[in-house]
């Protein structure tokens, strides 16, 4: 059961709760089509009897135990700017394990939370684009908060990073509160200082290593994304440009 937040302005004042859905970013994509959703909304439940993930990928998280939500914002942002979504939730999610306490908290390219190289968080981003604009966009957030078990996957969570257990209403406020700074950073144009932020805490960041690709291994040094969120990659033979599932560590 999830309360609505009383430190936030706008997020989460709109909260849908289902202790059972699919997934809550299809539930929320059918309510956005039907006119259904204020701006802020959040769809959120305790389980997800599929939930998705990147790339046609599940998401599996035991029921009770995690934070799965779908925020609903509309016309957050000019489409071509849409990976800034992806800047300012990763950047909330370790904001906040920063503030309980966790340390060693990165993001992943292009838009996963580690702790010391294990996932703690994924994020899906399904947007609506009209024109030049993002109609909407529903930002589907996993957090690993209480689970400590993953049956040999490298993922981890807040219980397991700090060995406490956690309220997941609390955490679930605490996260709308940091989403909504970063929110509003980005609504006054500080994309600069974001993407600065944002690259500071990325994984491998200006560290040689050798990816996978396609077309084989690739030995080069992450320098920055692109305008629109492409990882650039710095070779002997120049740089490198690649979309998401393109590339990786
Ligand atoms: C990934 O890392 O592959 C992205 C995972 C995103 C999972 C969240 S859980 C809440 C929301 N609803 C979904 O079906 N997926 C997202």
């Amino acid at each position: 059961m999830y309360t609505v937040p009383r430190n936030t302005r706008l997020l989460g004042k709109n909260l849908i709760f289902r202790p059972e859905v699919t997934s809550t970013n299809t539930l929320a994509i059918e309510f956005a089509k039907d006119g259904e959703l204020q701006d802020g909304a959040v769809v959120i439940t305790a389980n997800q009897s599929a939930g998705k993930g990147q790339a046609g990928t599940i998401w599996s998280s035991e029921p009770s135990l995690n934070l799965t939500f779908s925020l609903y914002l509309e016309r957050p942002l000019a489409a071509a700017d849409a990976f800034f979504l992806n800047i300012i939730t990763s950047l909330s999610i370790t904001d906040l394990c920063t503030a309980l306490g966790i340390s060693g908290v990165q993001v992943k390219w292009p838009n996963d939370v580690l702790v010391s190289g294990k996932k703690i968080s994924g994020i899906l981003c399904e947007n609506s684009i009209q024109g030049d604009h993002l109609r909407y966009a529903v930002i589907g957030i996993g957090l690993n908060v209480n689970q400590t078990a993953f049956n040999g996957f490298a993922a981890t969570s807040m219980a397991l990073e700090s060995s406490d257990t956690f309220q997941l209403d609390q955490v679930f406020h605490q996260l709308l509160g940091c989403l909504e700074l970063r929110l509003s950073q980005l609504r006054s144009g500080d994309h600069e200082v974001l993407r600065r932020e944002w690259l500071h805490r990325l994984f491998l960041f200006q560290t040689p290593h050798t990816f996978t690709t396609r077309h084989g291994p690739l030995t080069g040094t992450i320098t920055g994304i692109d305008p629109s969120g492409r990882l650039m990659v710095e070779t002997d033979q120049g740089t490198c440009i690649f979309g998401p599932k393109e590339i990786t560590p």
